[in-house]
């Protein structure tokens, strides 16, 4: 099929790169004149693992195409997908005015009938101000071109991206023709040698489906991060808890890892809009607004920590710390709880010397910029020279197995913060490392 995906971000990059993968023609279309053109050189902006090839393979091949003009893109489309970001608004809620200018662009531009599908997380009642937005073009222009819209919610995970997309556990499609169903069924086919795992289903279920998938994953953190607080003041192990509890299939062992909170560019602001979009109808939901508030106090969990073993004021100590990425596998920092820690360390009177394998740009260019007492480093043991302790905040690979030994030697202080409970507190021990995790009372 021939498909534009307008918007060239982690989704649109990703899912349009996936379209062409299974032979489709696709063109990815962007606003940012940078990002096009870095990605006409075969220049990936984001680091994703397994992108990159399959970019550049598709590219050579002719059915992956990159874009400024949406007109050009749509020239030759049946569908259209809208991959733009849906940020947090001033009061909580979804930011559409990235969704509706698609839209209108669309209705535009286009020139035989389409299918209009957003993948971009939207609260419920969008497609119809998308319908509308599209419409008010095409009076505009008096033309009697017909579409249908679709709902196409997004559920890759940033870091096995290509993975999530190429055999996802399901792909929720919201319809509201059989042409639109049919359509999309025929471009999803290829994924599945069966259909089972392709649920159509009315417009609204498929948007609300998306804010529930993420709250849901939301809440299991947050529940874990409770009972992780509650774990070390009543003397237990979160880690033998999780297993304990993990080991019931009606429980099972994903999402309740404890941790120093939830981040990325999603679970904050897709818990957040779904709450405003609540508050909207008259409903206001407690469940969700305390899986936000715990969330935001695991952020400060950490730098609790330090500041009971190392005093409220933290001028003249050094914090090597491990991970910057909000998770692994990505550069992506949006709401990384390594933004909390860092800051708060350094406005205590704290230097930081920071390594991350892939998110140091990120966080020199943005998220950390303006920082001056946080200094990046190569290495994750250069990181701990002269420093007083270790703070580990992102579970990449490379921190899994480290040289315990080189650690508590090239420490000042042979203290270990350990935000994702990455270790074997037995074996630290056996260096003289004092290792605090979260959950677990030293
Ligand atoms: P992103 O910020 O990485 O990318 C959005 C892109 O859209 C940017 O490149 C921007 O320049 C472009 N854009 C903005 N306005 C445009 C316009 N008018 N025309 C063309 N391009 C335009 O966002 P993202 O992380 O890809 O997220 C996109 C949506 O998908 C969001 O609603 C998000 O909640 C949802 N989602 C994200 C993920 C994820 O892992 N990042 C997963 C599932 C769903
Ligand atoms: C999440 C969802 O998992 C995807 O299904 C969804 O499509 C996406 O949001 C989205 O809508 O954008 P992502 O944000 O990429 O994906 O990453 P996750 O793997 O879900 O991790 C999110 C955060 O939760 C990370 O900060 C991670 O460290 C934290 N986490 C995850 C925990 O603290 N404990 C866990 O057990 C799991």
């Amino acid at each position: 099929m021939r498909v534009s995906v307008v918007g060239t971000g982690y989704v649109g990059l990703v899912t349009g790169t996936c379209f062409s993968e299974m032979g489709n023609t696709v063109w990815c279309v962007d606003v940012n004149e940078e990002k096009i053109n870095a990605l006409n050189k075969g220049i990936i902006p984001i680091y994703e693992p397994g992108l990159s090839e399959m970019v550049l393979r598709n590219r050579e091949s002719g059915r992956l195409n990159f874009t400024t003009d949406i007109a050009e893109a749509l020239e030759t489309s049946e569908i259209a997908f809208i991959a733009v970001g849906t940020p947090m608004g001033e009061d909580g809620s979804a930011d559409l005015q990235y969704v509706l200018s698609v839209a209108k662009s669309i209705g535009k531009h286009m020139k035989r009938h389409m299918y209009v599908v957003d993948k971009s997380t939207v609260p419920v009642g969008t497609s119809e101000k998308v319908r509308s937005a599209i419409q008010e073009e095409l009076d505009k222009r008096e033309s009697d071109l017909t579409f249908d819209v679709i709902s196409n919610p997004e559920f890759l995970k940033e870091g096995s991206a290509i993975a999530d997309c190429m055999k996802p556990d399901r792909v929720v499609i919201g319809v509201d023709s059989p042409c639109a169903e049919a359509a999309m069924r025929e471009l999803y086919k290829p994924y599945f040698m069966n259909n089972d795992k392709l649920f159509f289903m009315d417009i609204p279920s498929a948007e609300m489906t998306k804010y529930a998938a993420n709250s849901m994953l939301a809440t299991k953190i947050s529940f874990m991060n409770e009972i992780s607080n509650i774990c070390e003041r009543v003397g237990a192990d979160v880690n033998k808890v999780r297993l304990g509890i993990g080991s019931d299939k009606r429980i099972g062992f994903s999402f309740i890892y404890p941790g120093c909170g939830y981040g990325g560019s999603c679970f904050p602001k897709d818990v957040q809009a779904l709450i405003k979009t609540a508050e909207n109808f008259g409903y206001k939901s407690k469940l969700l607004q305390s899986v936000e508030d715990v969330n935001h106090a695991q952020k400060g969990v950490l730098v609790k920590k330090v500041k009971e073993r190392f005093g409220d004021d933290l001028s003249g100590r050094v914090f090597a710390t491990w991970g910057l990425a909000f998770k692994p596998d990505t550069d992506d920092m949006r709401e990384s709880p390594a933004i909390t820690i860092i800051n708060s360390l350094t406005d205590a009177g704290a230097k930081i010397k920071a390594y991350d394998p892939k998110a140091v740009n990120e966080a020199k260019e943005c998220y950390l910029k303006g920082n001056d007492q946080v200094d990046y480093v190569d290495s994750k043991y250069e990181a701990l020279k002269d420093a007083d302790a270790l703070i580990l905040i992102t579970e990449w690979k490379e921190f899994r197995s480290p040289d315990f030994y080189e650690i508590a030697r090239l420490l000042k202080n042979s203290v270990i913060f350990d935000g994702r409970n990455q270790y074997d507190a037995n074996r630290v021990a056996e260096y003289g490392i004092e290792y605090h995790q979260i959950g677990v009372r030293l």
